[in-house]
């Protein structure tokens, strides 16, 4: 099964998706991340990819007229791959409906959706009175942070702790949460 893989900053899941899938054996079949891809010509996981072995691919969308362009030339460079899957991770631009037609794509988000939809899911969690926070992955549509849920964590709030140590314990979260839930979607596709 091949998945590419959509990040625009750091890529800490795209990193962690790499290295907990790739390559691997499960349940009679391998997983292959056959491409990275950013609109990012900055981003950080850029080299991250480069030192796993996965070769990376910028498509710069300031580079591009309109929305549609970019999303044009993005489902093309995917579509090259022919992946059993698309993986959005911290992948910060939306897509337009035209481009969720031709592929199909999941996506992760630092809050118990419908709650906190969009950019600041983790300050408002982190600020909210519950005394919950968690972690979606969601197949995407075109309404922002709203397609199917796939998997739902949540953890408990812990009295005093900083934003900084709330961060990165949502992001370890997400490290295991996200690989479990791409491989269950694969397995689906396989039993189909
Ligand atoms: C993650 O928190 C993810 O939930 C959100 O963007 C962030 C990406 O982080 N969609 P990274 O680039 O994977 O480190």
């Amino acid at each position: 099964q091949k998945i590419v893989i959509l990040f625009s900053g750091e890529g800490s899941n795209m990193e962690a998706i790499i290295r907990s899938l790739h390559k691997k054996e499960f349940e009679g079949f391998q997983v292959h991340v056959v491409a990275t891809l950013t609109n990012n010509p900055n981003a950080k996981g850029i080299e991250r990819s480069k030192e796993l072995g996965i070769p990376c691919e910028v498509i710069d969308h300031r580079a591009f007229e309109s929305r549609e362009a970019f999303d044009a030339a993005l489902a093309q460079a995917i579509l090259a791959h022919r992946p059993n899957l698309t993986v959005l991770a911290g992948f910060m631009r939306i897509l337009s409906p035209l481009f969720l037609r031709q592929i199909r794509a999941i996506n992760i988000h630092p809050s118990l959706l419908p709650l906190f939809k969009g950019g600041n899911a983790m300050q408002e969690s982190y600020l909210s009175p519950m005394k919950v926070a968690g972690v979606s992955v969601h197949y995407v549509s075109e309404e922002l942070d709203s397609g199917d849920l796939i998997a739902q964590e949540a953890v408990g709030k812990i009295e005093g702790e900083s934003f900084e140590e709330f961060k990165a314990r949502l992001h370890s979260l997400e490290h295991r949460l996200y690989p479990e839930a791409i491989l269950r979607v694969l397995k689906e596709k396989v039993t189909l």
